[in-house]
Parts: structure tokens; C-alpha cells; sequence
């Protein structure tokens, strides 16, 4: 009898920015959530003997043999760490296949989370449980080919799949909110790698250091103010402080005209407020509304350029759902 073909899947989400980017590259806090709304899913199956492991990325076109993949790739690098992890001493015979429809480059945590699909769904095929903790210590060394010095939060949100208080170095703070936060994402559709926008406030840091340095404690405030306000389901003063968090994004010079129009669409059209979230100078931007004006800025930021328009929620930790969604395995 044939033996049964046993496929496994695992997804991983997009994520967030709500305050804090940038100044976290640089010791101060910030927080981030999980989106949903778009994710990665891996899926192996196990392959022809002598195949070895394939691994193909089809939204990204790249495609692979493991064996002779170097350590420039990304997703071989995150491979390798978990099979060392798993205790895996001979490469079985798989194929892996990558989708997403997270936009590349667009700030949302594409790279963190194809790598995070791939390490669950290895964990599930070879039948071990592993804990967040663990699945964003092998992803952050993706992150670091695809940010170069990254503070570690894109990887760490989308393994734990739940909102978290964020501080380089330190353990994440999973937390929840007091009351759902809906939020309207619009991709600007500009591709802006966060190496990059990484690097030019590397450049202006450089330059002027104590003005980079207050800039940072004003975000560091606002982190810890919005964190409050994040806990005591109070969004207009939510609202207010990523109008302030944009400000000072954009005396970071990380901001574009494009976003700004994106941020100036979503408040006219009754937003409590809005910024961009991630790297920035292209990417995407966040607008915190109420359910009653989900439809009316979404409208706003299509008319002004949105390439996509996606409505998430954070949900308080009795819908909490999503957190720690499990890799599943079944026939194929
Ligand atoms: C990217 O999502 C967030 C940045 O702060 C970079 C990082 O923290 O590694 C811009």
C-alpha cells in the first residue's frame, strides 16, 4: 500500500506599527499588532527520495534547493536554524511551498512573516510544539538580511500574533486592549525597504545626534501614553498621539508626500488620527477609526491613491483568537 501523503500548513500574519517605529532601533519602547487580514502560509510535503528539501516562494519567485542555497538567502538561513533546533541531522525529503499576499516592502512584516510560516510548519511536521519565543529568535536572523540592524519587533509580533510592548533586547509584552481598536491600513503601493529607512536615520543620527536622541524620548512618551490609552479603551487620546507619533516620523524624515496625502485623506474623512506605520518614505499608513467611519475613510484613502485598503481589529483578550495559531497537519 502507497504510503499516506501527510502535508502540514502553519500561516503567520502581517503586522503593525501603532507607535514607536524607528526610536525602537534605538532602546525605546514601542508597540506593534498583528494584521490578520493578510498572512503567509508554508506547506511540506514530502517529495521524491533523493530530492532533498526544495523550497519555492512563489510571490517572491525565488525557488531553491536547500543543499546549495547560501547564506545570503534569507529563507535557506531560517531553514537551516530550525532543522538544527528540531535535531534534524540528515535533510529529509520535502518540498515547501511559500505563499503570501502580504505586500512586499510594504512595511506590513512580509519578509517576518514568510520566515515565520516556514519555521512553524517545520516544527509541525516534524511534531514538536514550539514557543513563540523560540520561532522569533531563529526569524530574527532573516530580519537581519532583510533590515540590516533590525530592533527585532517585526519578528517578534508576528510569532506571538498578538499585540505586544515592545523594548529591544528585553522580553515582549503580549497585551491587550480595553475595547477593539479598528484600524484602516493603506498599502501607498511605493516599495520602501526598511534597510533603508533603517539606514538614512542611521545617517541623520549620525549627524545630529542629541536632536535624534530627543526626538526618540518624545516617542518613547508617546509609546507609554498610547500604551495607557490602549488599556483604558480610550482612542480619541489613542488617536491624538499618532497624529503626534506622524510629526515626529517626519522630523525623522522618514515620511513622503505620498503618505502625508494617504494621512491628510484618512483625517479629513474622520479619522482620530493617523500615521504611517513601519519604515516609511513609502509602505503604509494606519488611520485609528470608529466602526461608523470604516467606510468613509477607506472610500477617502482609495480616491487618494490607496493601492489596498485593509480594516483590521485588535480585539480585547476575549476574542483574543488568533493568538498562537497553530500549524495543522493532514492529508494531502
Ligand atoms: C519596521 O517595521 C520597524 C523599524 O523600527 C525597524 C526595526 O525596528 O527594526 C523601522
Amino acid at each position: 500500500m502507497a504510503p499516506e501523503k501527510q502535508m502540514t500548513t502553519a500561516t503567520a500574519p502581517g503586522k503593525i506599527i501603532l507607535v514607536g517605529e524607528h526610536a525602537v532601533v534605538y532602546g525605546r519602547p514601542a508597540i506593534a499588532a498583528p494584521v490578520w487580514q493578510c498572512v503567509a502560509t508554508a506547506a511540506i510535503a514530502p517529495a521524491p527520495p533523493a530530492s532533498g528539501v526544495t523550497i519555492s516562494a512563489v510571490d517572491i519567485d525565488r525557488r531553491f534547493a536547500l543543499a546549495e542555497a547560501g547564506d545570503d538567502e534569507p529563507l535557506a538561513v531560517v531553514a537551516r536554524l530550525a532543522m538544527k533546533h528540531l535535531g534534524v541531522q540528515n535533510l529529509p525529503d520535502l518540498h515547501i511551498e511559500l505563499h503570501s499576499d502580504i505586500p512586499i516592502a510594504g512595511g506590513l512584516g512580509s519578509g517576518a512573516a514568510l520566515s515565520t510560516a516556514l519555521v512553524r510548519a517545520l516544527f509541525a511536521h516534524f511534531g514538536q510544539v514550539v514557543e513563540p519565543e523560540v520561532v522569533s529568535a531563529i526569524v530574527y536572523e532573516s530580519e537581519r538580511f532583510y533590515h540590516g540592524a533590525p530592533s527585532g519587533i517585526d519578528n517578534t509580533v508576528v510569532a506571538f500574533g498578538q499585540p505586544i510592548w515592545f523594548i529591544k533586547g528585553k522580553a515582549a509584552e503580549p497585551f491587550w486592549p480595553a475595547a477593539p481598536l479598528t484600524l484602516v491600513i493603506a498599502d501607498s503601493g511605493v516599495p520602501s525597504p526598511t534597510k533603508e529607512t533603517v539606514g538614512a536615520v542611521r545617517r541623520l543620527w549620525e549627524r545630529e545626534t542629541a536632536r535624534c536622541e530627543a526626538i526618540f524620548d518624545e516617542i518613547a512618551g508617546l509609546a507609554q501614553r498610547a500604551r495607557l490609552a490602549i488599556e483604558q479603551g480610550d482612542q480619541r487620546t489613542l488617536g491624538q498621539l499618532f497624529d503626534a507619533n506622524q510629526a515626529l516620523l517626519e522630523a525623522l524624515t522618514v515620511s513622503s508626500e505620498t503618505l502625508e496625502r494617504l494621512i491628510d485623506a484618512a483625517r479629513r474623512a474622520g479619522a482620530l488620527g493617523a500615521k504611517l506605520s513601519g519604515g516609511g518614505r513609502g509602505g503604509n499608513i494606519i488611520a485609528l477609526v470608529e466602526p461608523a467611519r470604516i467606510d468613509a475613510v477607506s472610500a477617502a484613502l482609495r480616491t487618494s491613491g490607496a493601492r489596498r485598503v485593509i480594516v483590521t481589529r485588535i480585539e480585547p483578550r476575549s476574542f483574543g483568537a488568533h493568538s498562537h495559531r497553530p500549524a495543522t497537519r493532514g492529508s494531502g
